[in-house]
């Protein structure tokens, strides 16, 4: 330990870098780390000798490569994929400054390669056929599948197949609405096979947002199962898109195939409502296709998916990512922030339905050859110790989960982790919000037994893959820090005047330069695009979160600093919870501030003003959140409606949410000036209702 820690102190004789990394040089290679050695957590010296990158040191002389020669660095790691086709020059172009004209970001431009051709051919290839791609986990125990490599390519072929002898073509969208079936990955590909674009819609979104999603990007196919079972419960999916099919025609757009899938473990066929014409059941017709399908060749700027995620105003965003560059930043981020190795068994507790399934399930594990869990069900059934029951079944080495779901673990009994061995584990992760250092710890002891280093892995669905992250061989991690900038990364923190601050810092976290990873544009909506990311700090891209940096160059998240709220990992725009709301009958009007939860990371907290003559009443507190849950999904309700006879408004008219979210959390002695309200009584009132 104390070696590793001279180790990174005798970086003061690195050589000088460029500019852009001093803070890091000044930090880290500075005299000597600033904290104390408790503070730190070192990875085991074993662990840092076989990592990819072993010491700090190894780290900066890569990082400071790839931000002095980004095209150097990210061809030569691009040269390890099959492309049809080699990129032409420059190998990347960009402007992200809003100034100099409209942003653009293009990688790898005039290549041609496919993705799901380099996460699947080319390991059949290279002799992986028979190593197993996917252990898929039932949501009831002892319910359990595996597919191989070869077997993945051929159910994706015989998708793909379909696809096109439906009529889908290279550009078209195909909405995707699936649990954590095989069929979930398998889809995405077959749709990436054939240039076409997924939309994969998270199977807790509600019909109605499904009707938007569909609405927004009209797709010929949409893709589901008639059920699912989470815990003790079944979901009947097909009656949602059912219900999102006759909304979106309401709106002019029809579907011609809805693809169902038949779960049998959840629901038998025979009891579920069909649509003769428009509705074909999966197994009735993929297993009749050819198990190789011809690749469509695609130019690495050609769209792979588009993934909806919440703003602080207005409908969600459609966050379009392209190929060729997202294909390079998932794998390699994958393989160094997990310190992977083909012997690993990987598991990543998220849904395909969020972008960490998209890039941490699917196409980053399978671009390295890894094998992978996919887990169908809910992580506490049925009981709290099923993670680690699946983690010793299936000698899973590194685990990749949400604060959120530490957190709730916690709580239970250390013996729902303890009665299983663990032992495989050597990797944890973490990703979706800030992990409090208890958290963090409990993480590490408890369920690592102090011995797996922990990936706090920052990113956005926007990123396309981690943005900031321990190199688990490479640094003391300090609980509760995301580190360090991944390469190519330059990570900045700016003051309110978009001016750049160096040091110790506290303030808005953008960064400075594309990335292969990063999302193009908003779908159908680039002046969003410019407006959302890359005005409010002109010169950067702006990612909407708070950031501190200490004394010694790390990282810490401090959360949102838009109208948008996480709930358990999941972006909720305040703005979509508030119009749901109002969408009630017997709301005039609602505002919605995000809240401290233990669990949850945050709760939804909504304070809502009644239409004129409308009593209070328990009943209608249910009535409200059910309008959410069916306008947004189950996952957005809110914890705590406060009835609210007026809002504490400006005398223009915009609401304080400063002080409801002071109300909300009773901090009512730092509710700060009132007296510019245009009703400055509005909030004695809040007051007395608080506990109504
Ligand atoms: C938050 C999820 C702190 C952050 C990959 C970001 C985090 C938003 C972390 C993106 C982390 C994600 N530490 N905060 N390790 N990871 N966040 O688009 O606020 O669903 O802006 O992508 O989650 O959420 P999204």
């Amino acid at each position: 330990t104390s070696d590793h820690l001279r180790h990174v102190q005798s970086m003061a004789t690195m050589p000088s870098g460029a500019g852009n990394i001093s803070h890091l040089k000044a930090i880290i290679l500075g005299e000597s780390l600033a904290s104390e050695e408790n503070d730190l957590v070192f990875p085991s010296d074993h662990f840092s000798c076989q990592a990819h990158v072993s010491s700090p040191q190894q780290y900066l002389e890569m990082y400071k490569r790839s931000i002095e020669d980004p095209a150097g660095f990210w061809s030569d790691i691009a040269s390890t994929f099959f492309w049809k086709q080699k990129w032409g020059k420059p190998v990347y172009s960009e402007n992200l400054d809003i100034r100099k004209g409209d942003i653009r970001i293009e990688w790898f431009k005039g290549g041609l390669t496919n993705i799901c051709y380099n996460c699947l051919d080319t390991n059949v290839e290279a002799g992986l056929g028979d190593k197993i791609a996917f252990y898929w986990e039932g949501n009831d125990l002892g319910v359990d599948a595996t597919l191989t490599y070869t077997q993945l390519l051929y159910n994706v072929c015989q998708l793909a197949n379909y696809l096109k002898d439906v009529g889908v073509k290279k550009g078209d969208a195909v909405v995707v609405y699936l649990p954590m079936l095989m069929e979930l990955p398998i889809t995405m590909l077959a749709c990436a096979r054939i240039g076409a674009v997924h939309s994969v819609v998270f199977a807790g979104f509600s019909a109605e947002s499904l009707a938007q999603r569909i609405v927004d990007c009209k797709p010929k196919v949409v893709i589901t199962c008639n059920a699912v079972k989470r815990g003790s419960k079944v979901i009947h999916l097909k009656d949602i898109v059912d219900a999102a099919l006759i909304k979106s025609s309401e709106s002019g757009i029809s579907v011609d195939v809805c693809l169902t899938y038949e779960n049998q473990s959840a629901m038998k066929r025979e009891s579920t409502k069909w649509l003769e014409g428009r509705d074909v059941w999966w197994q009735d017709v993929i297993p009749k296709y050819p198990t190789t399908c011809a690749v469509e060749w695609v130019d690495a700027e050609d769209p792979l998916f588009l993934l909806y995620t919440s703003g602080s105003t207005g409908k969600p965003k459609g966050v379009l990512h392209t190929t060729g560059g997202y294909m390079v930043y998932t794998a390699t981020t994958f393989k160094y922030a997990f310190d992977y190795k083909s012997s690993d068994i990987y598991w990543c507790t998220a849904d395909c339905g969020w972008i960490t399934g998209h890039s941490y399930v699917t196409y980053g594990p399978l671009l390295n050859g890894a094998t992978a869990v996919l887990y169908e069900g809910a992580p506490n059934y049925p009981d709290p110790g099923r993670c680690w029951d699946v983690v010793d079944k299936y000698k899973v080495t590194i685990f990749y989960t949400a604060p959120t779901l530490v957190r709730s673990l916690m709580r239970d009994s250390d013996e729902y982790v303890t009665r299983y061995s663990r032992k495989s584990l050597r990797v944890l992760g973490s990703v979706g919000e800030p992990i409090n250092p208890s958290a963090w710890r409990w993480f590490f002891n408890v369920v690592g037994d102090s011995k797996c280093p922990i990936s706090d892995t920052w990113w956005q669905t926007e990123t396309g893959g981690f943005m900031i992250t321990p190199l688990p061989g490479a640094w003391p991690q300090k609980p509760g820090s995301a580190t360090f900038p991944f390469f190519g990364v330059q990570a900045v923190i700016v003051d309110e005047k978009g001016v750049e601050i160096e040091g110790e810092c506290n303030g808005y976290l953008c960064v400075k330069s594309s990335w292969p990873g990063a999302f193009r544009t908003l779908y159908g909506d680039h002046e969003r695009y410019e407006t959302t990311y890359f005005k409010p700090f002109p010169g950067y891209y702006f990612s909407g979160d708070g950031c501190s940096r200490d004394k010694d160059g790390y990282h810490w998240l401090t959360g949102r600093v838009d109208d948008v709220i996480n709930v358990s990992g999941h972006r909720i725009g305040t703005a979509e919870v508030e119009s749901a709301l109002v969408s009630h009958p017997q709301c005039a009007e609602a505002a919605v501030v995000g809240i401290e939860h233990e669990v949850k990371g945050q709760g939804i907290y909504a304070f809502v003003t009644l239409v004129e003559g409308v009593p209070y009443s328990k009943e209608l507190r249910k009535s409200l959140i059910l309008a959410v849950r069916k306008q947004i999904g189950p996952f957005a309700a809110p914890d705590k409606i406060h009835w609210a006879p007026g809002l504490p408004k400006t005398r223009s008219g915009k609401i304080m949410r400063r002080i409801l979210r002071k109300i909300a959390s009773r901090q009512l002695d730092e509710l700060g000036d009132t007296t510019t309200l245009a009703e400055p009584n509005v909030v004695d009132q809040l007051i007395a209702l608080a506990d109504v």
